[in-house]
C-alpha cells in the first residue's frame, strides 16, 4: 500500500485509513477525472467521504464545511492543490496538513478562522501559493507560522482581523514576490513599526497597497502601510513619555555631576601646578622682584631729579 510514504503518524494511516481504501470511487455529486476531484457547490457539510487517493486537485469550494479531517486529508499523500474557499472552517490545527505535504496551492478564503495554530504550515515547504483571505475572524498570526513555507510566492491576508505582524514571521520568506495587505484594521503604533520597516527593504509587490492602510493611531489614519515607515519611525523616536523624560533627567543629572568633578580636578590639578612652578622659580622671582625694586628706585630718582617740565626721564 502506498499509504505510508507521507510523514504523518503512521497509526492514523492506519486506523482511518482502512475504511477510506475504496479503489477509484468518487464522492457522491462530485465529479472525478484525471487525479482532479471537483465538489465545488454542494452545500457539503463535511469533507466527503472516498476521495480517491491518487488525487491531486480537490475543490471542496462553496460548501459549509466546518472542519478538515487530518486523517482523510493525509490520504491524499499527491494532492498538489485544495481549493476550500467559501467554506465555514474555524480552525487549523497543527496537524491537519500534516499529510499533503505536497501541496503546492491551498486556497482557505472565505473561511471563519479564527486561529491558525503556529506549525499547521510546517511540512508545506513545497507551498507556492497560500490564501487566507477574507477571514474576519482571524486576529493574529503567530511568528513561526511561515517558518517552513519557504517555496511560497503569493501570500494573500486580505480582509482579516489582523491588527500587527510580526517581521521574523516573513524572514523564511526569502522568494515572496506579492502579498496582499489590503482591508485589515492595521495598528500602526511602535510595534509595527519593524513590520513596515521590512515592507520598505523587502521590495514586495503589493497590488493593493493602496488600500493597505492604518486605522490607528488617528494622525496616521489613511496611510498606507507601505509607506507609513518612515512617519512611523519619526513619530516613536521622537515621541517620549513619563519614563524617558525621568531617563534624560538621570542622564542629564549625571553628565552635570561628571562636569563639576571634572571641572574641580583641573582646578586642583591647576593650583598643583601653579604651585610647583611658583617652587622651583623661587629664586629667580626673587632676584626679578630686586631688580624691580631697583628700577623704580631709579625712576623715583630721576624725577625729583628731572628739570622743569616735570616728566621723569627713563635712563
Ligand atoms: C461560489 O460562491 C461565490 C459566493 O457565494 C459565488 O460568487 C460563486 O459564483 C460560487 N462559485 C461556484 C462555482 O458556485
Ligand atoms: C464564526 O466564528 C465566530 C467565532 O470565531 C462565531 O461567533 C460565528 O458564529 C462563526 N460564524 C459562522 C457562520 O459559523
Ligand atoms: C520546520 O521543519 C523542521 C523539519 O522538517 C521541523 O523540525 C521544525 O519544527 C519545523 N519548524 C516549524 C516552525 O514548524
Ligand atoms: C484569494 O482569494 C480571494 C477570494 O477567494 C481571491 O479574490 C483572491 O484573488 C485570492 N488571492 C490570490 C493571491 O489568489
Ligand atoms: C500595538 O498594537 C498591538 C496590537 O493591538 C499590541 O499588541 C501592542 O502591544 C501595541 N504596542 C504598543 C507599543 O502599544
Ligand atoms: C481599493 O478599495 C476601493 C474601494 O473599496 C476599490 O474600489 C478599489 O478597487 C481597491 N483598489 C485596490 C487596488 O484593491
Amino acid at each position: 500500500m502506498s499509504l505510508a510514504s507521507g510523514p504523518g503518524p503512521g497509526w492514523l494511516l492506519f486506523s482511518f485509513g482502512m475504511g477510506l481504501v475504496s479503489g477509484s470511487k468518487c464522492p457522491n455529486d462530485c465529479q472525478c477525472q484525471a487525479q482532479e476531484v471537483i465538489c465545488t457547490g454542494l452545500q457539503l457539510t463535511e469533507y466527503p467521504s472516498d476521495i480517491p487517493l491518487n488525487t491531486r486537485r480537490l475543490y471542496l469550494n462553496n460548501n459549509s464545511i466546518r472542519f478538515l479531517p487530518a486523517m482523510n486529508l493525509g490520504l491524499l499523500s499527491d494532492l498538489v492543490y485544495l481549493d476550500c474557499r467559501n467554506n465555514l472552517i474555524r480552525e487549523v490545527m497543527d496537524y491537519t496538513f500534516v499529510g499533503v505535504f505536497r501541496l503546492i496551492y491551498l486556497d482557505l478564503s472565505f473561511n471563519n478562522l479564527s486561529l491558525i495554530s503556529p506549525h499547521s504550515f510546517s511540512v508545506l515547504s513545497n507551498l507556492v501559493q497560500l490564501n487566507i483571505s477574507n477571514n474576519p475572524h482571524l486576529l493574529s498570526l503567530n511568528k513561526y507560522t511561515f517558518a517552513n513555507t519557504s517555496s511560497l510566492r503569493y501570500l494573500d491576508l486580505r480582509n482579516t482581523g489582523l491588527q500587527t505582524l510580526d517581521p521574523a514571521a516573513f524572514q523564511n520568506l526569502v522568494t515572496l514576490q506579492t502579498l496582499y495587505l489590503s482591508g485589515n484594521p492595521w495598528k500602526c503604533n511602535c510595534s509595527f513599526l519593524d513590520f513596515t520597516i521590512y515592507l520598505i527593504v523587502s521590495h514586495l509587490n503589493h497590488p493593493d497597497e493602496l488600500n493597505a492602510t492604518c486605522v490607528e493611531p488617528t494622525e496616521l489614519v489613511g496611510w498606507p502601510i507601505t509607506q507609513v515607515g518612515n512617519p512611523l519611525r519619526y513619530m516613536c523616536i521622537t515621541h517620549l513619555d513619563g519614563q524617558d523624560y525621568v531617563f534624560l533627567l538621570l542622564i542629564g543629572f549625571c553628565i552635570f555631576s561628571m562636569g563639576i568633578v571634572v571641572a574641580w580636578l583641573t582646578g586642583v590639578c591647576a593650583v598643583l601646578y601653579q604651585n610647583a612652578c611658583r617652587r622651583s622659580s623661587k629664586d629667580e622671582d626673587e632676584d626679578e622682584h630686586g631688580q624691580r625694586v631697583e628700577a623704580s628706585r631709579r625712576i623715583f630718582r630721576s624725577t625729583v631729579d628731572s628739570g622743569h617740565d616735570g616728566f621723569p626721564q627713563l635712563i
